[in-house]
């Protein structure tokens, strides 16, 4: 596996696979990498000639009271990791290769951007959209892998690509769960053992919802309900929002049938959240 850790490497790796007629993806990360984002890897592989992997800890996407020195780092583990997966390439810049000090420019997420994830962090997803530019910007790819997990992001990357005219295609990945339903999150590794068995609560309050809708229920106000009332059951657990969503302009559905559920909540300290697409009326 090749590794670039500056932008002239990357920029040449590619070139040097475009002139070869290689197609390009990319899998941006922040490293701490785990079956999700190997699934990811996998996705990418099957479709395109040369995948790279990016690894960076994007200081921009975090709030000033967030994790992002804490945020768990190791680019040796990682590379191991990518290389076993038979990677071709791994970009792992610093802080000060992707921001200049004097940067100014961002990019803008737009009303998307605003709820949500967005209302809890503010400046989150234009710290995303921005850093998400400039690796589109970089590594030029034809395909760009994103999870679901972080659903809000994909559907905003989405708008991102489709406003702005980049020449990519956004695929988005199913999550990947730990045995107990848990969605894989590198945050997963914050929680202590109880923690971890009581954060099994938000796949929990989404299975609830799936089985009232499967089951013909169709008031979004009441599946909403029966989302809290489980999270609320979980004593370690506090509730940040439970909501039924349009899945693709992100304001509450109107009705519980074909919407995406997403839910996030604090379980200790930590702050997860997840996400599952409703059946369809
Ligand atoms: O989903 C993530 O890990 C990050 O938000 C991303 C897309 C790599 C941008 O920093």
């Amino acid at each position: 596996m090749e590794q670039a850790v500056s932008k002239e490497e990357i920029r040449q790796l590619v070139l040097e696979a475009r002139r070869e007629g290689k197609r390009v993806a990319l899998v941006p990360t922040m490293g701490a990498l785990h079956e999700g984002h190997l699934s990811l890897v996998r996705a990418a592989q099957a479709r395109a000639d040369l995948v790279v992997v990016s690894i960076f800890v994007n200081p921009t996407q975090f709030g000033p009271s967030e994790d992002f020195e804490a945020y768990p780092r190791d680019l040796a583990r990682d590379l191991a990791l990518l290389s076993a997966e038979g990677v071709d390439a791994a970009f792992t810049p610093g802080t000060e290769a992707m921001y200049a000090p004097d940067a100014q420019v961002t990019v803008d997420p737009g009303p998307l951007g605003d709820v949500w994830e967005g209302a809890s962090r503010p400046g989150h997803f234009r710290g995303v959209c921005t850093i998400v530019a400039k690796l589109f910007a970089l590594v030029a790819p034809d395909l760009a892998f994103f999870g679901e997990k972080d659903y809000q992001q994909l559907v905003i990357v989405k708008r991102m690509v489709a406003d702005l005219d980049f020449p990519v295609k956004v695929v988005g990945c199913p999550i990947v769960r730990e045995y107990d339903g848990l969605a894989m999150s590198s945050r997963n590794a914050y929680l202590s053992a109880e923690e971890r068995a009581a954060a099994t609560v938000l796949y929990r309050a989404l299975r609830e919802a799936e089985t009232l809708v499967c089951g013909g229920e169709t008031s979004v106000e009441y599946v909403e309900q029966a989302m809290r009332d489980t999270v609320e059951a979980e004593p370690l657990a506090s509730l940040d929002y439970a909501a039924l969503i349009d899945p693709h302009t992100l304001v509450r559905a109107a009705g519980a049938g074909g919407a995406r559920a997403i839910i996030a909540a604090r379980v200790g300290a930590t702050r997860l959240i997840d996400n599952m697409a409703m059946p369809s009326a």
